[in-house]
């Protein structure tokens, strides 16, 4: 048996992926209060908003705000990303002084456009414009790499994995540091995630950091993690309370919730420096804005002040 990868990063996406999902518009000030509760809980890395068409996502209208409020606490080790469509959001996040931008870029055509209105040539081209920005800038952010649908399309269904693996080799090409490879539905299951990795790996460039973004939306997300744990993950992105959902993927439902996925790789001893307690307690109060949406274990336990089950 392979052994489990115990260097995996947790990378907290709530306050965009989350955020996104809620058409209750939250407060500016109650955006920034969250985020404050979540570096108190320890989050060190964090995709804190998207710089995104105000009218594709009216939520996310106050991102500059959310991001000048969450970089004037300047905690040590923090690395912000936002994610963008185009080279209109990378540049916000270049002004911004962001550590990273998350391009976000569909493996299926179909929810390509839905999603960013562009082909997928399209989008590549708008990365390929950004990469050449961000060579002439200084500081400028790295680029990662999303690719959404990878593990099947609300419109178009299975993807298959050498179209993903062509996709990382373009974006590879063109400097992107990160892939991110996202189940925008919540599609997948484990044997299919173990069987995604031992025919993607061999094919890819070297040196590239690889994460996972996983919806729950059938109760999979943390088994796939667990499947996806004997292989050489880079990441792990989770969002607290398990709120999240792209509005342009009919179906999609909430990531696995931050709480629970930590909750789960400290007791495999896998240690994430995050405390499951302060985490719940902000997951707890964005429920109020959109309580049916709400799914989360841990943040259950801590409301219930952990009535079951003893030490752990
Ligand atoms: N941030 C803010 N505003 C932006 C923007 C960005 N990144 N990109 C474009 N805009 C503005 C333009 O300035 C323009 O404004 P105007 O109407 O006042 O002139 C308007 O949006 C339309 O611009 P255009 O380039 O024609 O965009 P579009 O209508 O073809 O939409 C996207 C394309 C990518 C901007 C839009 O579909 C989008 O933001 N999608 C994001 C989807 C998303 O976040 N999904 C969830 C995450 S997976
Ligand atoms: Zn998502």
């Amino acid at each position: 048996m392979k052994e489990i990868n115990r260097t995996v990063q947790l990378v907290e996406v709530g306050p965009r992926d989350g955020f996104q999902s809620i058409k209750t518009f939250i407060p500016t000030e109650k955006k920034i209060d969250l985020v404050k509760t979540l570096l108190a809980a320890g989050i060190r890395r964090m995709e804190v908003t998207s710089f995104v068409s105000p009218k594709a996502i009216p939520q996310m209208a106050d991102a500059r705000e959310v991001v000048a409020a969450v970089k004037a606490e300047r905690v040590e080790g923090l690395q912000l990303t936002a994610l963008v469509p185009n080279a209109f959001g990378a540049r916000a996040a270049l002004e911004m002084e962001l550590d990273a931008v998350n391009f976000v870029l569909s493996v299926s055509e179909t929810h390509n456009r839905e999603n960013v209105r562009r082909t997928v040539d399209e989008s590549f081209a708008e990365l390929a414009k950004i990469a050449e920005e961000y060579a002439a800038a200084e500081k400028a952010p790295r680029i990662l790499l999303s690719l959404a649908t990878t593990f099947g399309c609300p419109f178009e269904g299975p993807q298959p994995v050498s179209r993903v693996a062509d996709m990382v080799h373009r974006a590879a090409d063109l400097g992107v540091t990160r892939i991110i490879f996202a189940d925008t539905i919540g599609v997948a299951d484990p044997l299919q995630m173990e069987t995604f990795w031992e025919d993607i790996l061999p094919v890819l460039p070297e040196g590239l950091e690889l994460s996972l973004h996983l919806h729950d939306t059938r109760g999979l997300g943390l088994a796939n993690v667990y499947a996806a744990l004997r292989f050489p993950v880079h990441s792990l992105e989770a969002s607290f309370g398990g709120f999240g959902g792209c509005p342009f993927a009919p179906g999609a439902a909430g990531n696995i919730a931050t709480e629970d996925l930590v909750n789960m790789l400290e007791r495999m001893g896998i240690s994430t420096g995050v405390d499951v307690e302060t985490l719940s307690r902000a997951a707890l109060e964005l429920a109020r804005f959109a309580p049916e949406a709400f799914n989360s274990h841990m943040a259950r336990v801590v409301a219930g002040k952990t009535a079951c089950c003893g030490p752990a």
